[in-house]
Formats: structure tokens, sequence, C-alpha cells
């Protein structure tokens, strides 16, 4: 790649200095350009802007790559634990037997809420959707937690940042509990960060709860695959939350609201019920032909990428997961078989294979969600607690970027010019 980008604009020349990544593409910095041409670019959905310097998470949609802190997904996921990715988002590195034991306990320690946000969680409607729920109770955390609200102390935002990760599990269970009228449990801190999320979502105080190692392991890899995508829309919006100063709580609550949209965090739910809205096999074809029907707005739901134009490397991991839970819980689910079927018929159409259409990471996790035994509700939720660690570290880098500056995009006016008032009775 050069190392200068020539723009020519008004009869000038003009030079940019090109930035290189370690892997990745370069990215022209343009950021005296204003100044000096008095042009903005023109970007909407932000597709070819780079909006920040990021060590995290690197992706590669076209070879279907994606990497934390240069460790692949696929190995996390075989490999490692939540808690571990959750340390090597938040400091870097993979964390040693000591590390990882202190981390644990520390955010161990912080999983009970205020116990005055129980009665918070009354005020909502039982029906309500619980993404609505965390969106007004992440929000709220700032409210009891007013001595790590300070974004200029480290040591703040550190406690902020495990309290997030620690609290978000005992909320989204709360949640769930409030919706189906059972009694809130209590954190178990002998268990696992994902044992606990599930004795306090599927257990009941009237009795012992036993966690299923295989759903276990399955639902933290789940997390994993979740933790973080560098800077998708959820991420973006905490970013430019956290860019005015405002206060972590607050910023990932943001975020929450976001991740809720069917085109992002709530794709999950939405490919479930196209699956079984189709429901056999020998009706896909009908469903193939109404996805690529230009006049009908039906898409396959679980496919396509903004970012991956292969397949989603977090979809494999998924699929096999898929496998693991339903011989373990002795369970299947025809669904499976349709998917199975209808990614099969997709990968040999022209249309998807054209358009680089490849099932994604929602394409089979509502399967293995559904048959853990979440309502479809609850997987964008499940989502948002996973990404709060991704989330944290994003919004950690962020506040410790020297370059970091309040995001405020621009735009192409093309409403009316300057005119004159006209007093209501000469309308
Ligand atoms: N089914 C059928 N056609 C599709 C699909 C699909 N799922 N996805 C994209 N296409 C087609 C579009 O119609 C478009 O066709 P055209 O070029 O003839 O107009 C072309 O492929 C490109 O699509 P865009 O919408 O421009 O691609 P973009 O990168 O903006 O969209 C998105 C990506 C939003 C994910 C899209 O593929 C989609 O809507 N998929 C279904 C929803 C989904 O699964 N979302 C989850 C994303 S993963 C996540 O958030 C964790």
């Amino acid at each position: 790649m050069t190392d200068a980008a020539k723009l020519s604009i008004g009869g000038k020349d003009f030079d940019y200095p090109v930035l290189t990544g370690t892997i990745g593409p370069d990215v022209v910095d343009i950021r005296k350009m204003y100044g000096q041409t008095s042009a903005f670019t023109y970007d909407p959905g932000f597709t070819s802007t780079a909006s920040c310097q990021s060590t995290l998470t690197y992706i590669d949609g076209d070879e279907g790559v994606l990497l934390h802190r240069g460790y692949a997904i696929g190995e996390l996921a075989e490999q490692s634990s939540f808690m571990e990715v959750a340390y090597l988002l938040l400091n870097g590195e993979l964390p040693t037997k000591e590390e990882l034991a202190g981390f644990s306990t520390t955010i161990t320690r912080h999983t009970m809420v205020h116990e005055q946000l129980a009665a918070f969680f009354r005020g909502f409607r039982r029906d309500a959707h619980p993404m609505a729920i965390m969106c007004g109770v992440v929000g709220a955390l700032s409210a009891f937690y007013h001595d790590s609200t300070d974004i200029h102390d480290p040591v703040q935002r550190t406690i902020a940042s495990h309290r997030l990760i620690a609290k978000i599990p005992t909320i989204a269970a709360m949640a769930y509990k409030y919706s189906v009228g059972q009694p809130f449990l209590y954190p178990d801190n002998s268990l696992s960060y994902t044992g606990n999320f599930l004795r306090m979502t599927f257990g009941v105080p009237a009795e012992p709860y036993e966690v299923n190692p295989v759903v276990e392991k399955a639902m933290d890899r789940i997390f994993i695959l979740h933790a973080d995508h560098e800077q998708n829309a959820s991420t973006s919006t905490v970013r430019l939350a956290g860019s005015s100063g405002a206060n972590p709580f607050a910023c990932i609550a943001a975020g929450i609201a976001c991740l809720w949209g069917p085109a992002h965090g709530g794709a999950n739910e939405a490919a479930l019920n196209m699956l079984r809205e189709i429901g056999t096999p020998d009706r896909i074809p009908e469903f193939i032909a109404r996805a690529k029907d230009k006049n009908d707005p039906f898409r396959l739901m679980g496919f396509g990428h903004r970012v991956y134009k292969n397949y989603d490397p977090r979809a494999t991991v998924m699929q096999k997961t898929v496998r693991e839970v339903f011989d373990s819980l002795k369970v299947s689910d025809p669904v499976f078989e349709t998917a199975l079927r209808l990614e099969e018929i997709a990968l040999n159409d022209p249309y998807f294979v054209e358009k680089k259409l490849f099932p994604n990471v929602d394409f089979y996790s509502g399967i293995i969600l559904s048959a853990i035994g979440f309502p479809t509700e609850m997987f964008t939720v499940l989502f948002a607690l996973a990404r709060t660690v991704g989330w944290v570290a994003q919004w950690n880098e962020m506040i410790t970027d020297p370059d970091q500056k309040i995001g405020r995009p621009r735009q192409l006016y093309t409403g009316p010019a300057q005119r004159p008032y006209v007093g209501l009775d000469q309308r």
C-alpha cells in the first residue's frame, strides 16, 4: 500500500497519510480533511469508515477469521472458558492460573445486586419483553453504584467493569423469573459463572438445582462466541455514548437497546421463528424462492453478514454444539434437520453463492437455547449478557485512548436552504 492517499478536490491536491495496522486493511487518515478542503466524506452505515484504533478483536470477513487479542475463536471456544476470555479481552493476555482464580473470585463477589433492585423489577408489567427490562434495569445501576461512575478514576472504571460483568447474569435471570412469576434466586457463589446463571434462571428455592455439565459447557461456549465482535452496531453505540463522558452503566444500557434490533441481536429469535415456520424440509424451496424474490421483503434469517463473506466461524462451533447438547439431553428437534438441509440447499444455490451469503452465528444458536429451555424472548438477553464483556473492554479501551474525542458524525444536508419565516396568517 502507498504511504499517502491523494485527493483532488476543487482543483487542489491533498495528501493524506495511510495508517497500517498489525493485520487487515490499511486506513486513510482523513482527520485533517475538513479543515483543509471544507468537504466531508459520505459513508452511511460506516461501511468504509474506521471509527477508532483497537487491539481487542480482528475479523477477516472474506476468510471467515475471528481473533480475540490474536487468539482464534475456534480455539477459545474449544479450550478456554468465558471467564478466561473475559480476562483476555479486558487485560490483553490470557491469565495465569492464579490470575484466573483471582479474577473469577472478584467477579463472583460482585454477583449480588442491591436488594432494592428487586423492587424496581416489580414496576414492570409481567408480560414486558425481557430486553425492555434489561435496558431499564442496567441503566438504573448508575443510581445504585455511585461510587464507580467517575470515568476518570481507573480504579472506579475497573470496579464498574467487574460489577457489570458480574451482575448482568443476575439481572438477566431476574428478568426471566419475573416473566414466569417465580421468585428470584440469589446467586450461589460456589458455582461457576455460567452454572450460577443457569441455576438462577432454571432453579427454584423449593429444591436443589443440579447443573448439567454438558449444558453448562455449551452455555459457556455460547457466551464465548458472543463476547466481542469489534465495532458492530451495539459496540459502536457503547463507544459513542461513552465518548460524551456518560457513566459505564448508562453506556452499556445504550448498547443493550441497540442490540435488541432484529438486524443485530434479535436475529437468533427471528431465525428460530423462521425455521419453525418452515417446519419440514419439503417446504424449504418455497422459502428459498421468497428470499430470492426482489418483491418480497422476506430474508433468510441467520444468513448473511455485513462483515463475513464466508462461513461465520462461530456458526461452525454452534452447529457442533447443537449435536452435543441434543446427545446429552437425549432430545432432538426436527428444526435442526430443517436447518441443516436449508443450509445445504442455500449453499448450493447461485443466489446465495454469488452474494456470499453464509450461515451466521444466529442460525444455530436459537436451536440450542430452545433445547436448554430458554423462551425465544430470552435469546437476545443471553447475547447481551455475553457481549457485556466486549462492550466493557471496548469502553475501557476508548476511555484510555489519547485520540478519543466526543463522537460527532457530519452530514450531507439536503433540506431547504435558509428562507424567511412565513406568518401563520399568510400560510
Ligand atoms: N436472505 C436473502 N437475501 C439476502 C440476505 C438474506 N438473509 N442477506 C442479504 N441478502 C441480499 C440482499 O437482498 C442484497 O441483495 P441485492 O444486492 O440484490 O440488493 C445483498 O444480499 C446484500 O445485502 P445487504 O443487506 O446490502 O448486506 P448488508 O451487509 O447490509 O446486510 C445483514 C447484512 C443485515 C446481516 C443481512 O445479511 C441480513 O438482513 N441478514 C438476515 C438477518 C441476520 O441474520 N442478522 C444477523 C447478523 S449477525 C449478528 O448481528 C450477530
